[in-house]
């Protein structure tokens, strides 16, 4: 097979945008299809935050002020360039002021779909202007899943995009894009609005993620088991049908881990590194944390962790009902980074106050703080409600972190339940979503800890576990092969 020529649509992607997961495996499929001899070209909106980031962005002359009309308003964007530090894959960003100079890269402003529908646009009027004909337009979530409705349509056209086939890749169904009826005007599609969903069109809006899963060529998701979850209620979150009718299957492709960030013999946020045959280091960083998060516990005091985005899907009502009354009996402590719904925040912030000493509650995104939970925590919490995959569960493996998570999508796939009387598994694992499962299981974990042979064996389980991207690409190549393959022969 030729390499293959792919241009990957995310909403964020590191080391330059990132508010969660997609940021990471946005930026691992981009580095590993290129170091597979691949021509990956991402592209990203210029957010503010990026342009003031300290990034060298190159102009690209042959798509300078380019013209875009939704609904009769005309934009104009730039294209800039920088390459992906560490490669020469070279990234690409959408420079349109009206659209993304704004406060942060998601808003909740009444626009919110015009600006990702502005982006999408604009990727493929690059391409265009660019001479690049993807065998692959990769398209990420909802923010560019009109992108395989709009390539058959608005520019049905053009002969360059005749060969070229579109792949959509859900992370996470529970975001959908939802475009009020003006979003019509907007995508400006004439008689073929006749494709999009009738019902939705009959109650005059627009899904935008709905319309990638009637249109793109194939559909993935992010794990084996959220694959088969979505394609019923309640986890498909409506949109279970338009999966089903899909005359293929949704494919479940597991995501990897950059072990080049996030390993625990390398890392450069670690006070000291440490491996399976030297654990001593993993002691040096509970320590660290301790002292950093400012806890008053003693060494020996099992200490459980917890990174990630304050949103329902993480499961933080479970919290709300079990933690409480479990830190009462004052048996361990936690660490807690996140950002998102106040709500959330004002829990773990009330929590903090109760159990001054026991609990340290950090509100905000913080890199480093990130890696010194993942290294210095005993254990690592995640009762998701549902999680599409999960990265912290898999990292956490890598740092002897034992992972206490619910049975669901990536989680499930990702941890294996320990069993004291054969040694075997990974970490504690619960079935049902509900208050009375997490307690069980914060229980059951802190029993195992208080077994010196049992912990060890389970941290050398742990830290066992591979889940590198050089396994998981293959999986994508080879469905992007097969897609491209039909793809050429139409052309
Ligand atoms: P999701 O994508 O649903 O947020 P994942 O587990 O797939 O969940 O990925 C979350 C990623 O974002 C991880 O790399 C995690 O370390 C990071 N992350 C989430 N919240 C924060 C935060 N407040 N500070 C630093 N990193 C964070
Ligand atoms: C989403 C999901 C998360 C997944 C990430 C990357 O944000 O919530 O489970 O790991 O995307 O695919």
């Amino acid at each position: 097979m030729p390499p293959l020529k792919i241009c990957l649509l995310s909403a964020e992607m590191v080391p330059f945008a990132k508010t969660g997961g997609l940021a990471d495996v946005a930026g691992a499929l981009a580095r590993e299809f290129a170091r597979r001899g691949h021509d990956v070209r991402p592209f990203l909106p210029l957010y503010r935050a990026v342009r003031g980031a300290g990034w060298r962005f190159a102009e690209v002359p042959e798509a300078a002020q380019v013209p875009v009309s939704l609904g009769g308003i005309r934009y104009e964007f730039s294209l800039r360039t920088a390459a992906l530090p560490g490669t020469d894959v070279p990234a690409y960003f959408i420079d349109c002021p009206a659209m993304f100079d704004r406060r942060s890269y998601y808003t909740e402003d009444a626009d919110e779909y015009r600006r990702f529908l502005l982006y999408t646009r604009a990727v493929i009027e690059s391409c265009q202007r660019l001479g690049f004909a993807p065998d692959v337009f990769h398209c990420n979530d909802w923010h560019a899943a009109l992108l395989p409705l709009l390539l058959r349509t608005v520019y049905g056209w053009d002969r360059i995009f005749a060969g070229s086939r579109t792949v959509l890749t859900i992370h996470n169904i529970g975001y959908q894009g939802y475009m009020p009826s003006t979003a019509l005007g907007d995508l400006a599609l004439g008689a073929n609005e006749a494709l999009l969903d009738p019902a939705d069109l009959a109650r005059g809006f627009v899904n935008a993620l709905k319309t990638g899963i009637r249109h793109a060529d194939a559909v993935t998701t992010v794990s084996p088991t959220y694959a088969r979850e979505i394609r019923s209620a309640p986890l498909g979150a409506g949109l279970q049908d338009a999966l089903r009718a899909r005359p293929d299957e949704v494919v479940g492709i597991l995501n990897g881990v950059d072990y080049t960030e996030w390993d625990p013999r390398v890392d450069p946020y670690l006070r000291a590194h440490f491996d399976p045959a030297h654990l001593d280091g993993k002691a040096a960083n509970k320590r660290a944390l301790i002292e950093l998060a400012e806890l008053a516990i003693e060494s020996g005091v099992p200490l459980i962790g917890m990174v990630g985005r304050l949103t329902e899907q993480k499961g933080i009502d479970l919290l709300i009902e079990a933690l409480p009354g479990f830190l009462e009996r004052g048996e361990c402590a936690f660490v807690v980074l996140g950002a998102g719904d106040a709500r959330y925040a004002e829990f773990f912030d009330a929590m903090g106050r109760r159990f001054p000493g026991r609990f340290a509650f950090h509100h905000g995104y913080d890199e480093a703080r990130a890696h010194a939970i993942e290294a210095g925590s005993d254990a690592f919490l995640m009762p998701s409600r549902y999680e599409p995959c999960g990265l912290n569960q898999m990292y956490s493996l890598r740092y002897g972190t034992i992972p206490i998570v619910h049975r669901t999508g990536g989680l499930a796939d990702t941890v294996t339940p320990f069993d004291p009387a054969t040694g075997a598994g990974t970490g504690c694992v619960f079935n049902d979503y509900d208050a009375t499962a997490v307690a069980w299981a914060l229980d059951t974990t802190l029993d195992w800890y208080r077994d010196p042979t049992a912990w060890r064996r389970l941290m050398r389980n742990a830290m066992a576990e591979d889940f590198s991207w050089g396994r998981q690409i293959l999986q994508y190549e080879a469905l992007f092969e097969r897609v491209a393959a039909a793809g050429r022969s139409n052309a």
